[in-house]
Order: C-alpha cells, then structure tokens, then sequence
C-alpha cells in the first residue's frame, strides 16, 4: 500500500501538526442574559450554567470572561409582563433598564465589543419579532419600531445591532437610519438564514419571550430549505451586512458552507440554546462526554465555514483551555 492514511494520525505531534480546524477563545460571541435589579444572578432551568443577571452581576460576568480572553457580549435583556406592549416600547424608551445597562458596560469595559439584538419579541406582549394586527406579523410597520430600537440602542454604545427578526428590508434600512445618524461605525450582523426551529424554546424560557399565539413561520424560513438563504444572503450583502449568521448551528452546517461559499463575507452561526440544552442533558445524566461533544460540535460549525460562533458554551471552552 503505497497510501497509508493512517500515518497521519499515527502520533499526537503528527495529528496536532495536520489538525486543520483549530478553535479559539477569539471566535466566540457570548449572549448574557440582562434582568433588572440588583444583586441578581437567576439560573435558567433549562440552560444549566447559564444565569440571568442584574446589572453588577453582569458586570462582574464579563470582567472574569475578559480576563479569559472573551472580547465580545451579546446582551439579551428579559421584562417582566407588565412591561410588555403591542409596540415594544421598552425596546427603545429612553431610561428604559436595558439601555443604561448598556451604556454602564461600554463605559466600564470600553475594549469589550457589545452586540445587541433588534427584534421585538422580549418587549412585545404578543412575543413577536414584528407587529401584530390581526393575527398578521406586519412588515413594513415594524422596520420603524426596529429603527427607533437600533438608534437608542447604539446611542447606548453597542457595537454591532444584530437583527433577529426576518422582516424583508431591514438591513438596508437599519444601515441607512445609523448612517443618517452618525452611526456609520456601528456594524450589523444579520440574521441571515434564522430558521423557524424547535431549538429556540430554552432561550424563550430565559426570556418569557414565547410567542402568545401562532408561530414564527411567516417570518423565520422553513427548515426543510436552503435557496431561500441565498436570496437571504444576496439581499443583505447587498443592503450592507457587515457579517451574515446562520442559526441554529448544527442541523444547519450545510447553510453555514453554502453561505461560505458563496459571499466573501465574515460568517457567523449561532449556536443556540437548544444545542447547548442537548448536551447539557445528555451529559448530566452520564449519556455523553459534556466538554468533548461541546469541542466537537463547536468544531464542526468552524470546519463548515462559520468564522464566528455566537455559543453558551464560550466560557467553559475558555476556562477549560486555560
Ligand atoms: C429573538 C431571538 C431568538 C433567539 C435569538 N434572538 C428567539 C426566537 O427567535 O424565538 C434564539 C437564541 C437561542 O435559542 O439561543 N428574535
């Protein structure tokens, strides 16, 4: 046999030395969960790890993960019901708890890069990404309450707004109202391909952000398909995306590759709360290996083409590399 491919795994020098795929620190996005108060730190039941924080809690959370070489936050806040509107008015109220939360971390870690998401679904009292009339989710209505969400949200100092809620066209206007506003330096990371999926419920726990009634399939794509992402990822190359995401990861990395290969563009994928539940379970009940089906599964969303992984599992990966 002149082909002997098992040579190349025949040590650890020889395998570490073909190893094509390598995972950093620096590839990850950490999403936190931000709760009003004080003195507040509320684990999620269905996200063993993972907690709720008031604003101290948070701050704390991302100094010891600065320290272990995370750079970037994803800020999701959770309101309580009577918060809650059919416009999502807390989204971009001025002294609304978020906003100063963000503004009270960008001023304490000024080199951390803070992401927001811009969807209305945890102010809205249908828990919709969009407006509700009639049992509709209305398009064009909802791309000016995102617009006043995206504005207050990088007067806060967000880094990148991150748009989660599949309306059509709101790339291209969220890039022109930061434009119009001085706001030409913050970027956007698009939901790109956000697939109508069953791995978001642990992420609705966090929140209380489950839909009232119906569903997100008018506006999230139809798992079964993968040309819509295309024209997904054609429209926002084209409206000014500095990053495109696929979410979830794992049931979609032939998504990630296809948009890889495709637009010369940053890809990033979530993978989400669901994925991380999976293991998180399997794993406390002896299943599986928790820590190397967490490597191998964030390895795979790399190798498919992702060179950005918004995942729960950042610090754990970080402490466990230290
Ligand atoms: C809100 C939003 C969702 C997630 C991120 N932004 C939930 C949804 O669309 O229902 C899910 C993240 C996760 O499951 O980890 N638009």
């Amino acid at each position: 046999m002149l082909r002997r491919p098992r040579r190349n795994r025949k040590s650890p020098a020889i395998r570490a030395l073909v190893e094509e795929t390598r995972l950093s620190v620096k590839d990850f996005i950490l999403p936190l969960f931000l709760i009003d108060g004080i003195n507040q730190k509320v684990p999620v039941k269905s996200m063993p790890g993972i907690n709720r924080y008031s604003l101290d809690q948070m701050l704390l959370e991302i100094e010891s993960c600065l320290k272990l070489g995370i750079t970037t936050f994803d800020i999701f806040p959770a309101y309580t019901e009577d918060k809650k509107d059919r416009w999502a008015t807390e989204s971009h109220r001025e002294d609304t708890f978020y906003l100063k939360a963000l503004f009270t971390i960008k001023q304490t870690f000024p080199e951390a890069c803070i992401m927001t998401d811009v969807a209305m679904d945890p102010y809205s009292i249908d828990g919709h990404d969009g407006l509700v009339e009639n049992g509709k989710i209305l398009n064009d209505e909802t791309l000016e309450i995102l617009g006043k969400m995206t504005l207050a949200q990088a007067r806060a100092g967000a880094d990148i707004i991150g748009p989660s809620d599949m309306m059509d066209g709101r790339v291209g206007y969220l890039r022109k109202i930061l434009d119009q506003n001085g706001f030409q330096d913050v970027s956007i990371m698009s939901y790109t391909a956000k697939y109508a999926s069953a791995f978001y419920n642990p992420f609705r726990d966090a929140l209380d952000s489950a839909p009232k009634a119906g569903d997100k399939k008018s506006y999230q794509m139809d798992p079964s398909n993968s040309q819509e992402a295309l024209i997904e990822g054609q429209l926002d190359f084209d409206e000014g995306a500095d990053f495109l995401m696929v979410k979830p990861a794992l049931a979609y990395l032939d998504i990630i590759k296809l948009l890889h290969d495709k637009f010369p563009l940053p890809i990033a994928a979530y993978n989400v709360s669901g994925e991380y539940a999976m293991i998180k379970a399997s794993a406390a009940n002896g299943w599986l290996d928790g820590e190397r089906a967490m490597t191998e599964s964030l390895l795979s969303i790399k190798r498919a083409g992702a060179k950005i992984i918004l995942t729960y599992f950042a610090k754990e990966f970080a402490l466990l590399k230290q």
